[in-house]
């Protein structure tokens, strides 16, 4: 049963623990740049705030203040067992930068809570926006207009429209049958959903019309019940036009600059020649994206965000993109040239492969990839390509080591992953030389916590039979497969980014 604070929202059963790495400065700079606008990324131990709305467990938070322990981080949400959930992480750790408020984002802006909290270099919010009243929403702009300082960066996530149409239905039937049905709210989204695949069995014309809905009730049967139900059993869901968010946030004098994920920004990936053509007739920044947004199947966008853009022009933002450092995620063996978009399979031309090659062998600055070639070349599609297809992540360092911080934080991660059945979460590891995270799944987390405590990998027959504890017999062999490939391909990347030792 819900809570009577909850106002709408679902409250009564926590959130999955998430990082993501949309959420981090250096993609929130990126974005700014792609947009022509420009960007100050914190110098390496420039002190720096980072604030978080409707921060859930707090596990990006967490990863933002244990990656720069320079920084102040500030992580809010309404719900006391989120805020329990992430203070106790950042006790165990002996984290001191970050700070976990309960407060109800409708009215924290005009209490006396909030001359407490910081005004901020970076703000986000993920999954927060669509799933909240107007009064919330309200009150989320009234904190923003306060607390974003002159320059700061806001990044956005939210159901966005057209794309969520054709399943507008399928949510409010979900929704509509789950409170009836009565119980906590992971029985209630079952309930719904339940009715909503028997509909959809006898072809009940908008869950079988719509191909979203139909591949949602198809995806959902392997997703967690704390998911699905914060996903789908909030009273106030509503995805929302670009435009319409856009008008929202001006109201806190921020301007939209472009979206997080660097392809989305590329309409030659994105969109066909027809289709890119159309758009081409017009300049108006939100019509182009409407088109797009027509187009794409974007359901989930993420947008940047600034309080008062610096234009600037294309040398300066080619120049600012050329002095990025990117560093590899993937091994050498794992890189992908052919990339999947929107508009189809993207086949990179000779010339940027070249530089893909050479971005896999360690930290290199874009403009020493380019200047691996003698023709001209545009730093903002290399940079958008290996760090669009997660090949590469922006370092916002480029040297030094792992802060204890990151070290303490890393381990508590690592010491709770107890079988490789845990792998629901996509989570992360500190990284000093991201300033981030590296998305981790739990199984990385865990190694990454044996090899921190002084165990070497040669340690991997006692990590698989700790990992298969819950694992029938049968299934042995794959989950020492799984151990053995994640130390010759991922262990190396952890040692280069100095988050394990060598
Ligand atoms: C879908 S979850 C996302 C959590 C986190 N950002 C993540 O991505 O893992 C939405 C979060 O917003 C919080 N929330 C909802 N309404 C709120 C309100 N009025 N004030 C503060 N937090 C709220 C919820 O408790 C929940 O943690």
């Amino acid at each position: 049963m819900n809570q009577p604070w909850n106002s709408g929202y679902v409250a009564d059963i926590a959130y999955i623990e998430g990082f993501y790495v949309q959420q981090s400065p250096a993609r929130m700079a990126l974005a700014c740049l792609f947009g022509n606008v420009a960007a100050d990324l914190p110098e390496p131990d420039d002190p720096a705030t980072y604030l978080e709305l409707g921060c859930g467990c707090g596990i990006g938070a967490l990863v933002t203040a244990a990656a720069n322990p320079g920084w102040q981080v500030t992580a809010i949400d309404y719900n006391p067992a989120h805020i329990a959930i992430g203070a106790s992480l950042a006790r165990a750790a002996r984290l001191d930068n970050i700070r976990f408020i309960e407060g109800d984002l409708a009215s924290l802006a005009t209490s006396a809570q909030a001359d407490t909290i910081p005004q901020a270099d970076f703000v986000t919010m993920h999954g927060l926006w669509s799933w909240v009243s107007n009064e919330v929403r309200a009150g989320i702009v009234r904190l923003l207009a306060a607390k974003t300082r002159p320059g700061g960066m806001v990044h956005l996530s939210y159901n966005a429209l057209p794309a969520w149409q054709g399943a507008l239905g399928m949510q409010r039937l979900i929704y509509e049958t789950g409170i009836r049905s009565g119980g906590r709210s992971d029985t209630q989204a079952q309930a719904g959903l339940a009715l909503a695949r028997d509909l959809k069995a006898v072809e009940s014309k908008y869950l079988t019309e719509s191909s979203l809905s139909r591949d949602l009730l198809d995806t959902t049967v392997a997703m967690s019940t704390e998911y699905l139900s914060h996903e789908y059993m909030s009273a106030h869901w509503a995805p929302a036009f670009h435009a319409d968010v856009v008008a929202a946030l001006a109201e806190a004098k921020l301007d939209w600059v472009s979206s997080v994920n660097p392809m989305e920004n590329f309409p030659e990936l994105m969109l066909t020649a027809e289709q890119r053509d159309i758009m081409n007739r017009y300049k108006d920044p939100l019509l182009r994206e409407l088109i797009k947004d027509m187009c794409l199947p974007r359901q989930l966008r993420h947008d940047v965000f600034v309080r008062g853009a610096r234009r600037i022009h294309n040398e300066a933002r080619d120049a600012a993109l050329s002095g990025l450092t990117v560093v590899p995620i993937v091994s050498p063996g794992e890189l992908q040239t052919k990339i999947r978009v929107p508009a189809g399979m993207a086949e990179v031309s000779d010339k940027l492969k070249d530089m893909m090659v050479a971005a896999m062998r360690g930290p290199a600055t874009v403009g020493d990839l380019m200047a691996l070639s003698s023709e001209r070349g545009n730093p903002a599609e290399l940079i958008s390509i290996l760090v669009g297809s997660h090949q590469c992540q922006v370092a916002t360092r480029s040297n030094g080591e792992q802060p204890d911080a990151a070290n303490r934080l890393n381990r508590v991660f690592g010491s709770r992953v107890h079988s490789i059945v845990d792998a629901k979460t996509s989570g992360g590891l500190a990284s000093w030389r991201l300033g981030t995270g590296l998305t981790a799944p739990p199984l990385l987390q865990f190694m990454a916590a044996r090899l921190l405590s002084g165990e070497r990998e040669d340690n991997a027959d006692a990590w698989i039979k700790a990992l298969s504890a819950d694992v029938i017999p049968e299934k042995h062999d794959t989950v020492r497969n799984v151990v053995h490939t994640a130390i010759e391909q991922r262990l190396p990347i952890l040692r280069q980014l100095r988050i394990v030792p060598d």
